[in-house]
């Protein structure tokens, strides 16, 4: 069977961590590169804890690329107070030699479109600020893609950064609306269904057992947002926004999804960052993604812990 080809841009961040391992740990997946975006931390730590992982996973051949140090447009925001201010909460991992290429993130994006016409997935973890570059540079490049899957946006939940926003699309409102209106197969995975993907307290014991140092730093780094995941959201477990959206690639079909239209509020007082969802109204807006709303839990959950005992 074809592998799947992946391209993974990311801001590390302790779930895109996870979301990392557990694509190279996968079956089936061939990286292309990786790149780095300021959000959950600025990209000074983004970078190097995407190099990081990159060795760490034992994914030394992959490439990683710096990408943007802010928002297209607008004030930049962190997450610190959720990853630590190095972005992995404090963890460190072992030392490497591993250097970004010289680059950019967009190109080397273009440049893997182009060689692979119609078959690279491009996986966005973080803002989604490389992504508006890459499709502004190169016009050609929604089409070259064979889908963009997104961790981002919140359509009939409330925000997890501000109560209308989702970190991601609040990071940079411009890009995320510049991504949705580009015409990219676009597959949205908003915090209606990645707060539905968790990890329970006795999956995270299973994992942190199996026995690699891959899955105990998974289940370490989780873990440890069990608590603000049952304070936050009322869920017992450790939510994983960003590997919900790798399982999506993986195995699509534990999820549910449906066409719509999403817009993005760019200019709100209170609504700034707003996915704004036309699922039923009379606008009757002509959809431009797959809004992902729907996971079998039990299914995901074993699904994390099958491909981790492989890493
Ligand atoms: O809102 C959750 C998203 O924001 C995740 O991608 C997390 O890593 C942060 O980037
Ligand atoms: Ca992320």
């Amino acid at each position: 069977m074809d592998k799947k080809l992946l391209f993974i841009d990311c801001d590390p961040g302790v779930d895109d961590a996870a979301a990392l391992l557990m694509a190279a740990a996968a079956p089936g997946v061939q990286i292309l590169g990786l790149s780095a975006v300021a959000g959950n931390v600025p990209l000074e730590r983004t970078l190097p804890n995407t190099l990081a992982l990159a060795a760490f996973m034992g994914t030394e051949e992959v490439p990683v690329y710096a990408g943007a140090s802010g928002p297209i447009s607008g004030p930049a925001i962190t997450a610190v107070h959720v990853h630590g201010e190095d972005g992995l909460r404090g963890h460190e991992l072992p030392p490497h030699n591993l250097k970004a290429r010289e680059e950019t993130a967009w190109d080397a994006l273009y440049r893997e479109a182009l060689a692979h016409p119609g078959e690279v997935t491009l996986l966005a973890l973080g803002p989604l600020t490389n992504v508006a570059i890459a499709f502004a540079k190169h016009p050609r490049l929604p089409e070259l893609l064979k889908e963009v899957v997104l961790m981002g946006g919140a359509a009939a939940v409330p925000g997890n950064v501000s109560p209308a926003a989702e970190f991601n699309i609040l990071a940079d409102p411009a890009a995320a609306e510049a991504v949705f209106r580009a015409g990219a197969r676009v597959v949205v995975c908003p915090l209606d269904v990645t707060e539905k993907s968790y990890l329970t307290p006795e999956e995270l014991e299973e994992l942190a057992g199996q026995g690699s140092a891959q899955a105990r730093y998974f289940a370490t780094v989780m873990g440890e947002t069990v608590p603000w995941c049952q304070e936050g959201y009322g869920v017992n477990g450790a939510i994983l926004h960003d590997p919900a959206a790798l399982m999506y690639v993986l195995q699509p079909g534990l999820f549910t999804g449906k066409k719509c239209w999403i817009g993005v509020e760019t200019q709100g007082q209170v609504s700034r960052g707003k996915t704004v969802c036309d699922a039923f109204s009379d606008a009757k807006k002509e959809p431009n993604c797959t809004l992902v709303y729907d996971v079998d839990r039990p299914a995901f959950g074993r699904a994390v812990l099958d491909i981790m005992a492989r890493s």
